[in-house]
């Protein structure tokens, strides 16, 4: 049996397939601009496909855009929360992973731990695709890649600057960075650092990965902007991330220090008025709008690429 095209993590593959995947997603969308949402891609690559999506935690953009792209893409999806599964009652990951590899053609999970996820890819048969664990969230990158292509031409020799907590989305763009070659400036409190073993991983791959304490030095000059909320789904000491979060406030001020052009992305949700002002996020520099429509783009090429239509 050959292995299923799982995507876990985006450092697990190659910067030529994420490219392949990227470009793909770029002609898609192109190609079905002014078309009706529901209406099929002319290459129907997941037809006759059924993805099948488990959620232990919270989703509105990940939920609603892998329903949308296997509707796009000629497939369905069949869609459940944890708790209504026996996976809720104690029934194996394991045992999941084995009854649901006969049922559909590929299962995106979003889990509590990214271990969890490691381990239903090991027993599945079927491409597993991560949507978003404690450790990562790589559809996002995908998505937010996509979307700084479209507006500033391609990644490679990009800076982004990361404001705020070192979380699961920030692990994703680390991971990213060495393979499509643009450089990543983080900024966070000591005490909510990013993955060290991330970081590492980056530099062994030559990545330009930088990790400080100062959001001021991490923006100047960069092309993009990226803040996410300081309390993500599963941590339980709001009131200390609030504080220690505080200077980390993307705001105006701040995103004047960037490159003339530059641009802001939050994956969403926002918490406005914590890590980022309303009139940044609702100003002409933020393109969280397009970013989230990206998901569906992005993952529609995921998708084929883990069903072997592209790649
Ligand atoms: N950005 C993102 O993953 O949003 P959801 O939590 O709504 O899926
Ligand atoms: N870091 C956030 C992202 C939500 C899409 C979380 O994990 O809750």
């Amino acid at each position: 049996m050959t292995t299923p095209r799982h995507f876990i993590d985006l450092w697990k593959l190659d910067g030529a397939t994420l490219r392949l995947m990227l470009d793909d997603a770029h002609a898609r969308k192109t190609a079905r601009k002014g078309w009706p949402q529901g209406k099929v891609d002319a290459d129907a690559p997941a037809k006759d496909r059924v993805l099948s999506m488990i959620f232990q935690k919270n989703s509105t953009r990940t939920r609603f855009s892998f329903d949308a792209a296997m509707r796009q893409l000629g497939g369905s999806a069949i869609i459940s929360t944890s708790n209504d599964m026996q996976l809720g009652r104690g029934e194996t990951i394991e045992d999941t992973a084995k009854v649901l590899s006969r049922m559909v053609d590929a299962v995106m999970i979003r889990a509590n731990s990214h271990a969890d996820v490691e381990r239903f890819a090991q027993v599945s048969t079927v491409p597993v695709i991560n949507g978003l664990t404690d450790k990562s969230h790589p559809c996002q990158i995908m998505a937010d890649i996509l979307t700084i292509e479209e507006h500033r031409g391609p990644i490679a020799g990009k800076t982004i600057a990361w404001v705020g907590d070192g979380n699961n989305v920030c692990s994703s763009f680390i991971h990213a960075a060495p393979l499509l070659g643009f450089e990543l400036k983080i900024a966070c409190p000591a005490v909510y650092h990013a993955d060290l073993h991330d970081l590492a991983r980056a530099e062994s791959l030559q990545g330009r990965v930088s990790m400080g304490t100062d959001a001021k030095e991490a923006v100047k000059g960069a092309d993009v902007v990226v803040a996410d909320t300081w309390v993500s789904m599963g941590d339980t000491d709001h009131d200390e991330r609030l504080a220690a979060l505080e200077p980390y406030q993307v705001d105006d001020k701040l995103m004047d220090l960037a490159a003339g052009n530059g641009v802001f992305l939050h994956c969403l949700p926002a918490h406005r008025g914590e890590e980022v002002t309303d009139e940044v996020l609702d100003g002409p520099r933020s393109l969280v709008w397009d970013e989230a429509e990206n998901r569906i783009h992005a993952q529609k090429s995921v998708l084929a690429w883990a069903f072997g239509a592209i790649g």
